[in-house]
C-alpha cells in the first residue's frame, strides 16, 4: 500500500463534459481513505506554475452534472520540454503532492508517464470527446457530444424540411470519426464522410439526386473534421460546392465545431467518469501508476500508458523505431486484437450508417 498525504488532480487537452464528474469522483473517494486533495487549475502549465486550489467534497459537491471542467485545461507544449518536467516535479515536492490524476487525452497520458517516470506515481483518465484512445472502448465526453451533435442536427433538419435544403454537417472528433458517425446514424443523415473510411462522392451526389427526385425534400450529411483535402483544407466545404455545382440542390453548410465539447454531461459520461475516477484512487492507494483507466467490453479496467500509447502508434501506423522492443509477443498480439476491434466497431457503424440513410 501506498501511503499518499496529498493527490493532484487536472484536466488537460481540449476539455470535455464529464471532467468535472471525474473531479468529483475523485475527491469522494480521496477524502473516504483520508487523503488529502489540490486541484491543479489549467492542467500541466497549472502544475509548473503552481496555480493550485485545495479540494473539498464541498468544494465538488454540486459539480457533477456541470459541462467543461472547473479546474480549466490548457495545452503546455512547455510541459514536455526536459526544463519543464524539472518543474513540474519540482512544484509537486514543494506542495507535497504525492501523486497525480491527469484527466484528458493522449497527450495528458504521455505528460503522466513523464510524472511517473519522474518519481510522481501518476494515472490517466481518457477524457475526450473524441474517443480516439485505441486501449479503451470508450472515452469521457464521446456520449454527451453525441447528443449534443444530434440535438442540433434535429434542428436543422426542421428547416431543412421547411425550405427542401441539404444541410453539410462538419463535426469535431480530430482525426476520428465516431462522433459523425453515430451522428449520422441517430439523425437519419443520408451519408457521412470519416477520415477512416474512403468517400464517394459521385455516387453519394447520385444517391441525393435519386432521393430527391423521390420527394425527400430535408437531408443531411455528416463529414467528421478530419476529411481534408490533399491541401489540408476542410472537404466538407468542398463537398458543400460540389452538391451545389452537381446534384442541383440547394446545399447548405454548418460547422458545430466546439459547440459539442461544452454542455451538461448525460449519464453514461457521469457514471463512468465517476467509476473510472474512484477506481484511479483505489489503484494509487494501491501503489499503482503509470496507467489510463479503460473501458473494455463493459468493464473498466487499467492499461499501462506505454502500451496505450504505441497501440495507438500502431493503429495509427505512426510506429517508432523501437517502439515494440519492450513488449512481449502476447502484447504486440494484444494490440493487434485491440486495433482490429476499432476497425471492426468503424466498419460496423459505417455499414449501419449506409443501410439506414435514406
Ligand atoms: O480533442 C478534442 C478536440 O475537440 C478535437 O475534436 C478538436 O479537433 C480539437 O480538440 C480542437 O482543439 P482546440 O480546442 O485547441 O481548438
Amino acid at each position: 500500500m501506498a501511503t499518499f498525504r496529498k493527490i493532484g488532480i487536472l484536466t488537460s487537452g481540449g476539455d470535455a463534459p464529464g471532467m468535472n464528474a471525474c473531479i468529483k469522483a475523485a475527491v469522494n473517494k480521496a477524502y473516504a481513505l483520508g487523503i488529502e486533495v489540490v486541484g491543479i487549475r489549467g492542467g500541466y502549465a497549472g502544475l509548473m506554475n503552481g496555480d493550485l486550489v485545495p479540494l473539498t467534497q464541498q468544494s465538488v459537491s454540486n459539480i457533477i452534472g456541470e459541462g467543461g471542467t472547473f479546474l480549466y485545461s490548457s495545452r503546455c507544449p512547455e510541459f514536455a520540454t526536459e526544463e519543464g518536467m524539472r518543474i513540474a516535479v519540482e512544484s509537486c515536492k514543494k506542495h507535497q503532492i504525492d501523486a497525480l490524476i491527469c484527466i484528458g487525452g493522449d497527450g495528458t497520458f504521455r505528460g503522466a508517464t513523464d510524472m511517473t517516470f519522474h518519481g510522481v506515481p501518476s494515472i490517466g483518465l481518457p477524457g475526450t470527446i473524441d474517443n480516439d484512445i485505441t486501449a479503451t472502448d470508450y472515452t469521457i465526453g464521446l456520449d454527451t457530444s453525441i447528443n449534443t451533435t444530434v440535438k442540433m442536427i434535429d434542428c436543422l433538419r426542421d428547416t431543412c424540411e421547411s425550405h427542401a435544403r441539404l444541410n453539410v454537417v462538419e463535426v469535431m472528433g480530430r482525426h476520428c470519426g465516431q462522433i459523425a458517425l453515430y451522428a449520422a446514424i441517430a439523425s437519419g443523415a443520408v451519408a457521412v464522410a470519416i477520415p477512416e473510411k474512403p468517400f464517394d462522392e459521385a455516387a453519394v451526389i447520385e444517391k441525393i439526386r435519386m432521393l430527391r427526385k423521390n420527394g425527400k425534400r430535408s437531408m443531411i450529411l455528416v463529414v467528421a473534421e478530419g476529411m481534408v483535402n490533399p491541401d489540408g483544407t476542410p472537404y466538407s466545404e468542398t463537398l458543400v460546392q460540389h452538391l451545389k455545382e452537381q446534384a442541383g440542390i440547394d446545399a447548405r453548410f454548418a460547422r458545430f465545431a466546439h459547440v459539442v465539447r461544452g454542455g451538461q454531461p448525460t449519464v453514461r459520461d457521469r457514471t463512468t467518469a465517476s467509476d473510472m475516477a474512484s477506481r484511479a484512487v483505489e489503484l494509487l492507494v494501491q501503489g499503482k501508476s503509470n496507467v489510463v483507466m479503460c473501458e473494455l467490453d463493459g468493464e473498466i479496467c487499467a492499461v499501462d500508458i506505454a502500451f496505450a500509447l504505441v497501440a495507438d502508434r500502431m493503429y495509427k501506423n505512426k510506429l517508432k523505431e523501437g517502439d515494440l522492443d519492450r513488449f512481449t509477443p502476447e502484447q504486440i498480439e494484444q494490440m493487434k486484437a485491440l486495433i482490429e476491434k476499432r476497425k471492426r466497431e468503424i466498419d460496423r457503424l459505417y455499414q449501419v450508417a449506409a443501410d439506414v440513410g435514406f
